[in-house]
């Protein structure tokens, strides 16, 4: 394993998303060391990462300015996390979505760090508050939620614990932003962080229109494939609103009273009942059928649309 000047990077669970900071990591420059509680995990995460490599190379999408076999050496395996932690500059935790498990893990870091490394967690939902609650290096500690497949969906939230240093956040970012990572600032913690809840709150809509029988399974998922998700690839909601009038004041002024009417009809949070789960799960599965074969090729086109998005993405929006 080559070391790197750039620093050196831990990844604590080697699974599906430690697997893709590992290799984005890698492609900044950074030395990455692999733990996890499971040796073949690692074994498994580092044939894995070798051969997803070559597949990127081969079709032109490997990420930054080393070559595979440079990138390959900076990544290792370490069978203890003592060891792995020393001299790192940041550790992300990739362990399963368990509260305790999670608490556990942060406590042992806690017992062995330095004052200078920043503790990052890639959970999806855990609030910061609950996470590093009583560490005492918790001003090193944030949230650093990816979106999966982190290697071709860039965004990264970052969410602080009140009482995590705002130099944490600044570095992180700069982190993120070193790895051509899209991180965005939380300022405050909030169940759902920002994506979960805006995506939430689409599920919530979808949901009672299927139900209600207003538009069905496969239509109402066109409407985002074949609409709104267009635009969303390129600009956000808010940004939809200034470019649809002269501006988001003259926006306000044309439409907020349809649209507070509309939101007036919207519904209770859904039930999910068994029900409406086989409706929706019936048009699924009449375009995925939802054994694992067709739900393994079908993520595959979607992770190669994404990374032909990103290339799009990159051509059109110079950094
Ligand atoms: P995973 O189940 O694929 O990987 C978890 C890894 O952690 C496994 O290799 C396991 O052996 C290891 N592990 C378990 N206990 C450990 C311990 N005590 N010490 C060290 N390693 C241990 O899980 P995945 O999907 O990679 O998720 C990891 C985190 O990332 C979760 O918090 C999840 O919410 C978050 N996340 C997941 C996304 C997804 O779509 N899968 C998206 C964004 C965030």
């Amino acid at each position: 394993m080559a070391s790197s000047a750039a620093g050196c990077v831990v990844i604590v669970g080697s699974g599906l998303i430690g697997r893709s900071w590992a290799m984005l990591f890698a492609s900044g420059g950074f030395e990455v060391k692999l733990y996890d509680i499971e040796q073949q995990q690692i074994r498994n995460a580092l044939e894995n990462i070798r051969k997803e490599m070559k597949l990127l190379e081969q079709a032109g999408s490997l990420k930054g300015s080393l070559s595979v076999e440079e990138q390959l050496s900076l990544i290792s395996g370490c069978p203890s996390i003592q060891e792995a932690v020393e001299g790192a500059m940041h550790i992300q935790e990739c362990v399963p979505e368990d509260l305790e498990l999670k608490k556990k893990i942060f406590a042992q870091l806690d017992s062995i760090v330095d004052d200078r490394v920043i503790l990052s967690s890639s959970t999806s939902c855990l609030m910061p508050s609950k996470l590093f609650a009583g560490l005492v290096h918790v001003k090193q500690c944030i949230v650093a939620h990816p979106v999966n497949p982190p290697y071709y969906v860039p965004l990264v939230e970052l969410v602080p614990h009140p009482e995590t240093a705002p130099t944490t956040v600044d570095r992180t970012h700069a982190l993120m932003k070193k790895i051509g990572q899209c991180p965005v600032r939380v300022q405050k913690e909030m169940d759902g962080f920002v994506l979960n809840r805006l995506q939430y709150a689409i599920i919530s809509e979808a949901w009672r229109m299927v139900e209600e029988g207003i538009v069905s399974p496969s239509d109402l998922d066109l409407v985002m494939s074949e609409g709104l998700g267009m635009r969303y690839a390129f600009i956000g909601p808010l940004e939809t609103m200034h470019l649809n009038a002269e501006g988001m004041l003259s926006y306000c002024d044309r439409y907020s009273e349809s649209i507070k009417r509309v939101l007036k009809t919207f519904g209770p949070i859904p039930e999910f009942s068994r029900a409406t789960a086989e409706k929706v799960n019936q048009g699924m599965c009449l375009k995925v059928p939802d054994d694992p074969e067709h739900l393994a090729a079908r993520r595959q086109w979607r992770d190669e649309c994404l990374m032909r998005l990103a290339k799009l993405k990159s051509q059109v929006q110079p950094q």
